[in-house]
């Protein structure tokens, strides 16, 4: 297969967006980090007045707006959102707190994935979120699922808050870590889960640069 289409998915802070970015960057393929428009929508809700649990006003935000990938040497941008670039808003603490609530609206889902097909159908990409494998993608040519213990992860994400947030407690991390795994796996629409035909990589022994190799060569065997 010349063209790839690879689905990766895994839990809060498993890695799978970074280290599918660097891998996608190195082998010159496209890449989508699918978790970054849930929060798109999200971000709009709280800067519209609407609240995250009101479903039909959020739904109707997701159906009104066009998402396009953003250009690679935009650094700043994650994503187009009716092309205007959004990039760190995107993870305020605001964002974290409500994205569960908007991702579990079914037509917010349906609107998402959607434009996820939409995206790519045009070619070669690595995509990654919690349904890619599952739901999104399920003729991708290779699922990757990534996956570390809860406390691994909580530490990793410590150690990022740690740099803009000097106080901030392993504990919440954790507990917060724990909050997400749970809302993400227990949701009725699409939760989060291993594809049965996912090649599962457990990274609580690896650093960044050993999970990247791992997927740049678990791509290139497909590709
Ligand atoms: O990956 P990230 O933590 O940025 O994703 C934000 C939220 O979006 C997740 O907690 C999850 O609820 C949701 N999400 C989803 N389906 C995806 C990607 C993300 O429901 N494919």
């Amino acid at each position: 297969c010349a063209a790839p289409v690879v689905a990766i998915d895994g839990p809060v802070a498993s890695g799978k967006s970074s280290v599918g970015k660097a891998a996608a960057q190195i082998l010159g393929l496209r890449f989508l980090d699918t978790g970054i428009m849930y929060r798109a929508v999200t971000w709009l809700a709280l800067h519209s007045g609407v609240a995250a649990t009101d479903t039909g006003a959020v739904a109707e935000l997701a159906a009104a707006c066009r998402m396009e990938l953003a250009q690679s040497d935009n650094t700043d941008a994650a994503i187009m959102v009716d092309g205007k670039p959004l990039g760190t808003e995107l993870m305020s603490a605001d964002v974290d707190e409500n994205v569960s609530a908007v991702s579990a609206v079914r037509a917010v889902r349906v609107e998402l994935v959607r434009q996820q097909r939409g995206i790519a159908s045009s070619g070669a990409m690595v995509m990654a979120g919690r349904d890619i494998g599952s739901v999104v993608l399920p003729n991708a040519d290779l699922k990757l699922y990534i996956d570390a213990a809860p406390e691994e992860r909580a530490r990793r994400r410590h150690a990022q808050i740690l740099l803009v947030d000097p106080g901030i407690q392993y504990d919440r991390v954790l507990a917060d870590t724990l909050r997400r795994d749970g809302l993400d796996m227990e949701r009725a629409d699409s939760p989060l889960v291993a594809a049965a035909d996912a090649v599962i990589i457990r990274t609580d022994d690896m650093d960044f640069e050993q999970t990247v190799s791992a997927v740049v060569s678990a791509i290139q065997s497909v590709a």
